[in-house]
């Protein structure tokens, strides 16, 4: 189905009201592909239609594919490999030193904030597994989110593929927390008992979650606008501890944030921690 004149603005302000996601005038062919099919099964015979349906009688589960068609889920096992060396070697013992310090010793919380089907929380999990061999007798939550109901119900079933499990950064890990089954690569229950997944879209107030040690809010940033990008930002530094740290992507960087989050570098990756007052 082809976009007709006038229907892109449609269009373009639909999807950042569901998902908050910025597509330009370029991103045509994204709609046409991605949202074609599902406006034609449905019986819609332009943009139009669709918009008008989502707008003002969708079902729940046509809002839904309709988020999870025009988001992207792209993923993979321990993705660019700094930043799980900087989790490891450097901020989960810095945040273990932190809470020691404040009289909650042994505990951490942990934020994947757009988790896609797994990989980043499972994999986090993993890291904290091997940096703490005692880890259930730990106070250690991972809480994982998405926007895309289909990316949590996979990352729930935590089953990959030979191909997905391949695409890995730390092939030893894949060798020690999958139990290999039939239906494929399955996480052991050690690690998905430390992940707690729930659908979340960044655009709502974040409601009754935090405060965290650690959030991943990686390859999801570059999806946003300037504005909805501050809004997240902000939002995220409310459930932020004032010892704790945020990773972003590898291509995104907090500039535009002005001072309120001060980069370092540790092992390679950047990661940022909130610009707190000083007390005197
Ligand atoms: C490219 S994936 C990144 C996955 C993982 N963080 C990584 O770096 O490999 C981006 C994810 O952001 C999610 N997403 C997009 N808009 C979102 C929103 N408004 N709220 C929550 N998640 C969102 C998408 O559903 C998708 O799974």
């Amino acid at each position: 189905m082809k976009l007709a004149p006038g229907e892109m603005p449609l269009m373009i302000t639909l999807v950042r009201q569901l998902a908050g996601v910025h597509l330009d005038e370029s991103k045509g062919y994204l709609i046409e592909n991605r949202l074609g099919p599902i406006a034609k099964r449905i019986g819609c015979t332009n943009f139009n239609e669709l918009y008008f349906k989502l707008r003002y009688d969708a079902k729940s589960t046509l809002v839904q594919e309709v988020v999870d068609a025009i988001t992207t889920h792209e993923t993979s096992w321990f993705r660019d490999g700094a930043p799980y060396d900087a989790l490891q070697f450097k901020v989960a013992p810095e945040c273990i030193d932190a809470r020691s310090r404040s009289g909650s010793p042994r505990k951490l919380r942990i934020w994947s904030a757009a988790c896609s089907t797994g990989q980043e929380p499972y994999g986090i999990a993993m890291v904290l597994s091997e940096m703490l061999p005692d880890i259930a007798s730990w106070d250690i939550q991972i809480l994982a989110t998405d926007i895309s109901k289909s990316s949590i119900d996979t990352a729930i079933a935590g089953v990959y593929s030979p191909n997905d499990v391949g695409r890995t950064q730390r092939p030893n890990a894949m060798q020690r927390w999958f139990d290999q089954t039939p239906m494929g690569a399955v996480v052991k229950p050690a690690i998905k008992k430390l992940v707690t997944f729930r659908q979340l879209n960044l655009m709502d107030p974040l409601l009754g979650i935090g405060p965290f040690d650690v959030v991943f809010l990686r390859n999801v940033l570059i999806y946003f606008d300037k504005a909805t990008k501050l809004g997240v930002l902000q939002r995220i530094k409310n459930v932020l501890m004032p010892h704790g740290w945020l990773f972003v992507g590898g291509t995104e960087n907090l500039g535009e944030a002005g001072p309120e989050w001060v980069p370092q570098t540790h092992c390679r990756a950047t990661v940022y921690q909130p610009n707190v007052p000083v007390r005197v």
